[in-house]
């Protein structure tokens, strides 16, 4: 397996909180890179996007990534941004640089779990209930997964409600399968 890992899905997939899981398990280095986004730019991503839009937030957010890529440390798990593998050549640049892994949910439990989490750092979703964040969600993510099932290795996550739960799940799963598959 080719390494940085970019864990990619759905807002609420658990890329930041399995991922930060993951990398301990594995004493690797953990970068969110909304968290990155906000470092360099000064501004959160939910912000920057208040602020200059939606393309503008693309155009930066592509080149946080591939900066970052040129760190030489490569023990990397990397938690990507929502719709970050959605724009342009996105989804191909992360194939190149390393091993992708799609977090998959079904639009209902995306919803419940976002339902479950503050949303004031995602605009687009702030005071939705959990039936009108599953009407969002919906429509948007049939739109994404041409590009997420672009993915190095797709994972199904069986839904249990206790989210801590879910996510360290994920964790450990990922964590067996990524030590089973690198030296
Ligand atoms: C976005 C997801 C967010 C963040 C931005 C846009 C999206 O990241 O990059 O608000 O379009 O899905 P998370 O998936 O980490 O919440």
């Amino acid at each position: 397996m080719r390494i940085p890992i970019y864990l990619i899905g759905y807002m609420g997939a658990g890329k930041t909180t399995a991922g930060r899981l993951l990398a301990d398990k594995l004493g690797w280095h953990f970068v969110d890179l909304d968290d990155a986004f906000q470092e360099i730019h000064g501004l959160s991503p939910a912000d920057y996007i208040r602020q200059f839009g939606i393309e503008a937030f693309r155009r930066k957010e592509k080149y946080v990534l591939e900066d970052l890529a040129e760190l030489p440390i490569e023990k990397v798990i990397y938690a990507t941004g929502g719709g970050y593998p959605c724009w342009k050549d996105n989804m191909e640049c992360l194939k190149e640089l390393g091993t992708s892994i799609y977090l998959r949910w079904k639009p209902e439990h995306l919803a419940k779990r976002l339902s479950l989490t503050d949303l004031s750092e995602r605009p687009v979703l702030q005071g939705k209930t959990e039936e009108e964040l599953l009407a969002f969600i919906l429509p948007q993510l049939e739109a994404r997964e041409p590009f997420y099932t672009m993915a190095d290795i797709i994972v199904d996550v069986p839904f249990n409600v206790l989210s801590d739960t879910n996510d360290e799940q994920i964790a450990e799963y990922l964590c067996q399968l990524i030590k089973s598959k690198t030296k």
